[in-house]
């Protein structure tokens, strides 16, 4: 079953993660008659267990916000499109949490758990500048706080071929527990498009998304 744990709207936006558990499977199987068969069995073909109940939550939580069925397409980068709604929409997942962002101009989700592991591959994706405003005392967490923004631009901009030390710039920021905005731009080499971020911590999770107000 599903548990909404977060859920956050603007004009634009509405932003909400759920938790799931097994039952998801029997919940998704009430949207049968909703969803497409080529969908439903695209998404039943995933092997791995929990990559399949991620997707099934997804589906769930997305019915859930809109009121009704979804039918998602993805481009060939595998950015998800939303037919016949006027809406972009952003998925992430981690372990039991899924995230779902729907908006009426640009949408952008990630959600990662907090992990001792990002200290070994922070200097892959943060530039001097970030890598700099992270103090000792939280640098896992404000590690991954930056790299969920970066995959949320990302998945905003929709295509391959970014960098994420230079095609995505976190304007560096300081980290406070209760959450808060930051900024951060898509630099490609005759552009630059900025976009206002959320983070929020939700338990060991970092969620941040994009905030268009
Ligand atoms: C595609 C990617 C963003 C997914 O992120 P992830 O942390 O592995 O997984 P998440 O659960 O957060 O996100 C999965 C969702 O991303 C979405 N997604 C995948 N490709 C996408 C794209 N090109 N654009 C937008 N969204 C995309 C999908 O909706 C997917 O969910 P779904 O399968 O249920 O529809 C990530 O795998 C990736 O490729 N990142 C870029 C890595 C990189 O270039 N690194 C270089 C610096 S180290």
């Amino acid at each position: 079953m599903e548990n909404i744990i977060f859920k956050t709207s603007n004009n634009n936006d509405t932003i909400a993660v759920c938790s799931f558990d097994e039952l998801i499977e029997l919940e998704f199987a009430g949207l049968e008659k909703q969803i497409s068969s080529q969908e439903i069995t695209d998404i039943k073909s995933f092997s791995n267990e929990n990559f399949r109940r991620q997707k099934m939550a997804g589906r769930v939580l997305l019915n859930n916000l809109l009121g009704k069925a979804g039918k998602i397409e993805y481009n060939q980068h595998g950015k998800p499109l939303i037919k016949s709604h006027p809406l972009d929409i952003s998925f992430s997942h981690c372990k039991d949490k899924v995230a779902v962002m729907l908006s009426k101009k640009i949408a952008g989700i990630d959600i990662q758990d907090i992990s001792l592991k990002i200290r070994r591959i922070v200097h892959k994706f943060l530039n001097e500048p970030e890598l700099k405003s992270i103090k000792e005392e939280t640098f896992e967490t404000h590690a991954t706080i930056y790299w969920c923004a970066k995959e949320a631009l990302y998945k905003a901009y929709g295509e391959r071929q970014l960098i994420f030390t230079d095609n995505i710039v976190i304007e560096p920021f300081s980290f406070i527990p209760e959450g808060g905005k930051f900024h951060g731009s898509i630099v490609l080499e005759n552009s630059k498009k900025d976009f206002v971020l959320n983070y929020k911590l939700t338990g060991i999770f970092a969620l941040v998304y994009i905030w268009n107000e």
